[in-house]
């Protein structure tokens, strides 16, 4: 083993260094600011919003490229683009299951960009996805990006994405517990100086493994997308980002009053195992010049909904936890997206993010109805108001 690791982790295994814990690293410098700006890459068709109201949100790579380049040049910390495996026809409607593969995208992008933090969604249960294939990939993408590539690992939560891979869906928990081995065996893979052997309770057998490059920082960015017991577990033991919902549905007052809890619970567990994690949501944002304006085009998005994906993400027989707070709610701003909104005029939507970091939130992941038009304006009108708030230098 090289010397990165730190001791006194879980169940005695050292644990590798993370790039939070080398100040050169780009998370590390990310992580300097007071909350961390990301953008959610509309990749798949319909982008977050089951609307057919007019707009140039488009999966297709120039249009997502020219969004990362335009990111970059605003300062945004990352971007992340989400994973789907979908039968014909997707959840229908605007969400057509067009989509590109977030892994291929992201590794893309680390050629043609100098600063900006590329996330990618990696389902590591599926195919199955031999731990040295991704060892090996993704200290390629670290070596090609400078220390800018992670993966946020996702254990597929729609029956039919497991079965278009062979199988039944793995059990909710039993999930977690392969992908801990996983990256468990892949963070020696990214470490250790000599050959070696694995066997364990997976399916995985390593003989004489090995990989080069070592990843410039300890490991690429590690993140996870959860709401469940197991699912945080698993975030405190592995990774720097958790990307969190709402348990409360998307209504900002509603979020702002069960984040508090939430976001303790999920950092005290990295804390239990002597480590630190940070949360990101996800916000839809709807900013115009005024409040009335701002839910004028809120309801228009509405006024606009697409009914022929009634039940959105959550179709297609998903067992997620994270989004169990939204089952049961009216809410009639569901169409235009978003694992929250946030809605209304550039100072109120910088007032709603202050309120977001009170609650414990480390990092905005935003997503825009129209992504093109929305993200120039909110270069021009709301990122200077969040410097101005002291979120942003
Ligand atoms: C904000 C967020 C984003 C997610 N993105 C993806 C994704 O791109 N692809 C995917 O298959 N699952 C995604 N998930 C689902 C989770 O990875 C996980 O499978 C699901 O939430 C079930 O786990 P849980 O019960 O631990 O929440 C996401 C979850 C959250 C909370």
């Amino acid at each position: 083993m090289n010397i990165a690791h730190k001791s006194g982790s879980i169940a005695g295994a050292p644990q590798l260094l993370g790039p939070a814990d080398f100040p050169d690293s780009p998370l590390a410098k990310a992580l300097e600011q007071p909350i961390l700006l990301g953008l959610f890459l509309p990749i798949q068709a319909g982008g977050w919003s089951q609307s057919t109201l007019p707009r140039s949100t488009d999966w297709r790579f120039d249009y997502n490229r020219d969004l990362v380049l335009k990111a970059e040049g605003l300062g945004f910390d990352l971007v992340f683009a989400l994973s789907q495996w979908l039968p014909k026809g997707g959840y229908g409607g605007v969400h057509n299951g067009l989509a590109l593969d977030s892994f291929m995208t992201t590794a893309a992008l680390t050629a043609i960009t100098r600063r900006i933090i590329l996330i990618s969604t990696v389902h590591v249960l599926y195919g199955p996805l031999h731990p040295v294939h991704f060892a090996k990939y993704s200290a390629t993408l670290d070596h090609i990006s400078g220390g800018r590539w992670g993966v946020n690992i996702v254990t597929g939560h729609r029956a039919v994405e497991h079965e278009m891979f062979g199988w039944d869906r793995i059990e909710h928990d039993r999930r977690y517990e392969l992908a801990g081995e996983f990256i468990e065996v892949v963070q020696r893979l990214w470490s250790e100086d000599e050959n070696f052997d694995f066997e364990g309770i997976s399916s995985w057998r390593l003989k004489g493994a090995f990989v080069t490059p070592k990843p410039n920082f300890g490991r690429p960015v590690l993140v996870n997308a959860t709401g469940s017991d197991a699912g945080i577990a698993f975030a405190g033991r592995y990774s720097d980002i958790v990307f969190i919902t709402s348990p409360a549905g998307s209504d900002i007052d509603s979020a702002l009053q069960a984040l508090p809890a939430h976001t303790s619970r999920v950092k005290a567990a990295a804390i239990d195992v002597g480590r630190k994690v940070r949360t990101l949501i996800n916000p839809m944002v709807v900013v115009r010049e005024t409040e009335k304006e701002a839910w004028d085009y809120a309801d228009a998005i509405v006024a606009h909904a697409d009914t022929t994906v009634p039940k959105g993400f959550q179709g297609l027989d998903s067992d997620a936890h994270a989004w169990k707070g939204r089952e049961g709610r009216v809410d009639r701003y569901r169409p235009v997206g978003g694992n929250i909104r946030v809605v209304g005029s550039p100072e109120q939507v910088v007032d709603q993010f202050v309120a977001l970091k009170k609650a414990g939130i480390d990092g905005l992941q935003l997503s825009f109805f129209d992504f093109k038009p929305d993200l120039e304006y909110f270069g021009d009108r709301v990122l200077p108001l969040m410097k101005q708030a002291g979120l942003r230098f």
